[in-house]
């Protein structure tokens, strides 16, 4: 069968119409309620609430089409499967259907010659191995074979492959995965993970759980089910293609990358990270994001960036990327209204970020030179890099140790994220003294940022004694925050000045003045009882599976820091994963003062506090 996207969406909606489902709007990729995280990343997250049990206004069934964005995967980006924006396409049981439900309708939905017709013999899955939380889950294994998928096409897969939960905390289950063989001739083997002949396509999430904070599961009040269609994935196996980017939402565009860079200079991968990049970030724009250089707008900056940078690589360094942006208008403003009544903003935030990094890449490659040669400190750039020489062709003849602290120069100079440091240096032969970076970062932000999150996590404004008591403060007061308000509280970001400690975090209500004083009780009961701070390292794992505090795991090496604040009486005030440095023990930290409580955006409060 050939079908267009389009046509998909479409038929996807009318089959859970037709089953009694209600048909929702897809949310914006900016999570609306939830500080968490920054982007949607799956169909689910909009449903969170209704999840635990919230009662959804349009009934127990629900379908419809979701933006997301992962970028966790951004290095894999260019494959055959991988995108940094997919649509999801979702249909949810509150309480409703369970498994057999749930399967039999996925199964007539892929197989039914009214609707995809996919042949079934192209179909394998996965079920849950079972383990200490749920058992092996024979129930969808029996429900598949039922349905007439042989016992061999079933595969039986552990947690972390037949598991699915959001984040760190919230509604969790078991899933079924559906895969398409995609490879040559007939499907052959038993393991259709990680592998790619097999594509999955769709997985269904069981959700009968809540995992708390202290790592617990709580059953739901009800059985839910969670499902995810990929469309971008769905489209190709559809179409009999292998890759994502041979389908109707990426084609054209490829083809235009080729004549913009010319025949002879064309990559195919090169143009697929382009391509996705691209797509992603005009859906960003789209929902208001703009570059910046923390949080969402980072990542937006980041896409833009490294799609400039494969530009390059194809020898094409005059600004193109607009051009590129339009293609996506014209396919997605049918679809999306943001996209439609955003096409002005998009295009110009496009171009001026393109134009304010062809600046950016140039002095980069200027003050890199003057760090490996002193003596060519007062050359103009033109007699750096000969006229008409691509910087891509000068950076590969010369190839150098890019140390530690120059790195650190170029990012705080140039705001040129670590990773685009690290990526232009690998692509020229050159290294990067990770390591020596990894320590300048760590004495100068308050924590860690995430690389694929984006997240800036804050700044020590300066070592001095005051800054690192604050930094020292801050630690107790998420503590205090915890046991006062609740174990939803995390930290959203931070800065710390001489004067003050700002502190974002997340809680969806102001705080009540008893709340406050809890607080500033909790932190000056620490300080009463002198508190003494000690680090140790120790796995990351192990770390983790103490239960220590802290966010980005996935974004620290596999041995953390961990700071432990204890009292003369004994109690443990605050244990957290950070990168330091804070006070040996409180004596002159003073009495903590929380000054101001405010909103800072939706579901995240601020603070400003002081030590007297
Ligand atoms: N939440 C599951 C996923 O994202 C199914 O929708 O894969």
């Amino acid at each position: 069968m050939q079908i267009t996207s389009s046509q998909l969406r479409q038929k996807y909606l009318d089959f859970f119409r037709s089953k009694n489902h209600a048909i929702i709007p897809s949310a914006p990729l900016v999570p609306e309620n939830d500080a968490s995280v920054l982007f949607n990343t799956a169909g689910m997250q909009p449903l969170v609430p209704y999840l635990l049990g919230e009662k959804h206004p349009m009934g127990n069934r629900l379908a419809d089409v979701q933006k997301c964005v992962r970028t966790g995967d951004i290095d894999d980006v260019g494959d055959d499967t991988h995108c940094t924006f997919f649509e999801m396409l979702g249909n949810w049981s509150l309480g409703d259907y369970f498994k057999k439900g749930s399967i039999e309708m996925s199964w007539e939905f892929l197989t039914s010659l009214d609707w995809l017709g996919l042949d079934p013999k192209m179909i394998s899955v996965t079920v849950f191995e079972g383990d200490e939380n749920a058992p092996r889950d024979e129930e969808s294994a029996d429900i598949w074979a039922n349905l007439g998928m042989p016992r061999e096409r079933i595969a039986y897969l552990p947690a972390e492959d037949n598991w699915w939960a959001a984040g760190p905390t919230g509604p969790c289950g078991p899933d079924t995965e559906i895969f398409y063989w995609v490879g040559e001739g007939e499907p052959q083997g038993n393991k259709w993970t990680h592998s790619k002949e097999w594509m999955e396509i769709w997985n269904n999430v069981f959700m009968q759980f809540n995992k708390k904070a202290d790592g617990t599961l709580e059953s739901l009040p009800a059985q839910n089910v969670d499902t995810g269609m990929g469309l971008e994935r769905t489209l190709a196996v559809i179409n009999g293609k292998k890759t994502v980017y041979n389908t109707d939402l990426f084609e054209n565009t490829i083809e235009h990358i080729k004549r913009i860079v010319g025949e002879s200079h064309f990559n195919e991968r090169g143009a697929r990270i382009i391509a996705d990049h691209l797509r992603t970030a005009v859906h960003m724009i789209s929902d208001g994001v703009k570059p910046s250089n923390t949080d969402r707008g980072y990542v937006l900056r980041r896409l833009i960036r490294r799609a400039i940078r494969e530009a390059h690589k194809m020898g094409h360094e005059d600004a193109c990327l607009a051009q590129v942006a339009r293609d996506f208008i014209h396919i997605y403003q049918d679809v999306y209204e943001s996209v439609r009544n955003n096409e002005t903003v998009i295009i110009d935030e496009i171009t001026m970020e393109e134009a304010k990094f062809q600046k950016t890449i140039k002095h980069w490659i200027k003050e890199y030179f003057k760090m490996l040669d002193e003596k060519n400190k007062n050359l103009e750039f033109s007699q750096i890099i000969p006229e008409g020489m691509l910087l891509g062709d000068f950076l590969e003849t010369n190839p150098h140790i890019l140390k530690g602290e120059e790195a650190f120069y170029l990012f705080e100079t140039y705001g040129l994220p670590i990773e685009m440091i690290i990526e232009l240096s690998q692509e020229s032969g050159m290294k990067v003294d990770v390591e020596w970076f990894s320590q300048s970062m760590q004495t100068h932000q308050d924590l860690s940022r995430t690389a694929s999150a984006g997240m800036f996590k804050g700044w020590l404004a300066d070592h001095s004694d005051v800054t690192i008591s604050l930094h020292t403060a801050c630690h107790l007061m998420l503590a205090g925050l915890r046991k006062v308000l609740g174990e939803h509280v995390m930290q959203a970001g931070s800065n710390i000045t001489p004067e003050r400690l700002r502190f974002d975090f997340t809680h969806p209500e102001k705080m009540t003045p008893e709340q406050i004083q809890a607080v500033e009780d909790y932190v000056n009961g620490a300080l009463k009882a002198h508190i003494t701070v000690t680090m140790t390292e120790e796995p990351k794992d192990n770390a983790k599976a103490r239960g220590v505090l802290g966010a980005f795991w996935e974004k620290y090496p596999e041995t953390v820091k961990v700071y432990k604040m204890v009292g003369d009486d004994g109690v443990t005030y605050s244990e957290e994963l950070c990168g330091g440095p804070h006070v040996e023990e409180s004596s002159k930290m003073g009495t903590f003062k929380i000054q101001k409580e405010e909103a800072s955006s939706a579901g995240v409060r601020r603070i400003k506090a002081v030590l007297q």
